[in-house]
């Protein structure tokens, strides 16, 4: 167990990072505001019981002339409310924009004791990971703040994704990581201009019908986001730490939005971005195990005893790697129910 003052210390380039596991605390949607916007701030001490983090958002979406507005309101929010359990996190501006070193030092001496993770936008490598390291391990020292602030990256570069697995074990600050797709179509110079989900034109065709080659053919479209999802689930596997889907653009298709979560969730993740308070219900009910789901898993971690050797259950052949996936569905739904 690292204690509270390894976290001060930030790993040197290349060295090994111990596998952890990042506490849990319920994830399931990052709800998003912009804290410069007084009517959407006024409704945040309404809108916190009902999100498990609420994420003051400074970078896109805030207009330049708005970013200080934007700061000093996520500061005025911050010490006005109680979150009670809700998370608070923001989101800084990038490393490489004019404003992420003021975001920092303003953040983290008036609200440090606050803050749960800061995420921060177009990682592109471990480097940047310890340069806010080192920057958070001075400003929390000199304001004194004992708990240390986490670091959540965002996915939304193809120079990121090539380093996701040093950027996932950059520092035993990191919670987790976000695919930012919209950024990271826009990066590979992919052809959607959407946030996030599917496109029609990314499909596969069933063959010909035989000789009748004119006969109408079923399409299936294809999961856009599959490939680096993936990835990045194994990269937060395998250093103790947490994947999330980040955000649907199409406030009003909330299906697909339904669809996109729970595909990422399948795949491994604990939560992904909300927008819109439409989006907050959905991530809940996707985010958090089915009952049924939950029934069953507990059903063969009971008929499976030590959890070694093999039975059959319901004519399915259930044995010690079954029993641990039903340990991740029931052991999610207990940490939720807690
Ligand atoms: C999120 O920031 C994205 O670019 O999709
Ligand atoms: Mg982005």
């Amino acid at each position: 167990m690292r204690s509270p003052k390894d976290f001060f210390r930030p790993l040197a380039v290349g060295a090994p990072t111990p596998v952890r596991e990042v506490p849990f605390r319920p994830s399931r949607m990052i709800h998003f505001f912009d804290p410069g916007n007084e009517k959407m701030a006024a409704k945040v001490p309404a809108i916190a019981p009902t999100v498990d983090v609420l994420l003051g958002n400074l970078e896109d979406a805030v207009a330049a002339d708005r970013k200080e507005a934007a700061r000093s309101g996520l500061v005025k929010i911050a010490k006005a409310t109680d979150f009670g359990d809700t998370q608070l996190w923001t989101r800084i501006n990038s490393l490489d924009s004019p404003w992420a070193l003021d975001d920092l030092l303003t953040l983290v001496t008036e609200i440090g004791d606050k803050l749960d993770v800061i995420m921060v936008p177009k990682v592109e490598g471990a480097e940047d990971i310890h340069y806010v390291d080192r920057l958070l391990a001075q400003l929390e020292a000199k304001a004194q703040i004992q708990r240390p602030i986490l670091v959540h990256a965002i996915l939304e570069t193809a120079t990121g994704v090539a380093n996701v697995e040093e950027i996932a074990g950059a520092s035993p600050r990191m919670q987790g990581i976000s695919l930012g797709p919209a950024d990271l179509a826009a990066s590979r110079r992919m052809k959607t201009t959407r946030v996030g989900g599917g496109h029609p034109g990314y499909l596969v065709r069933e063959d010909p019908h035989g000789a009748d080659t004119d006969a109408p053919r079923a399409t299936f479209q294809q999961d856009l986001w599959h490939y680096t999802l993936a990835r990045m689930v194994d990269a937060c596997a395998a250093h103790g730490i947490l994947p999330f889907y980040g955000p649907f653009g199409d406030i009003k298709d909330v299906t697909a939005c339904e669809d996109q979560f729970r595909n990422a969730f399948l795949l491994g993740c604990v939560g992904a971005w909300s927008l819109h308070p439409v989006q907050i219900a959905i991530a809940k009910k996707v985010f958090s195990p089915a009952p049924a789901d939950v029934a069953w898993a507990r059903r063969v971690i009971e008929a499976m005893g030590d959890g070694t050797g093999a039975v059959m259950i319901d004519g399915k052949m259930q044995d010690d790697a079954t029993y641990k996936q039903c340990q991740v569905v029931a052991e999610l739904a207990d940490a939720l129910a807690a």
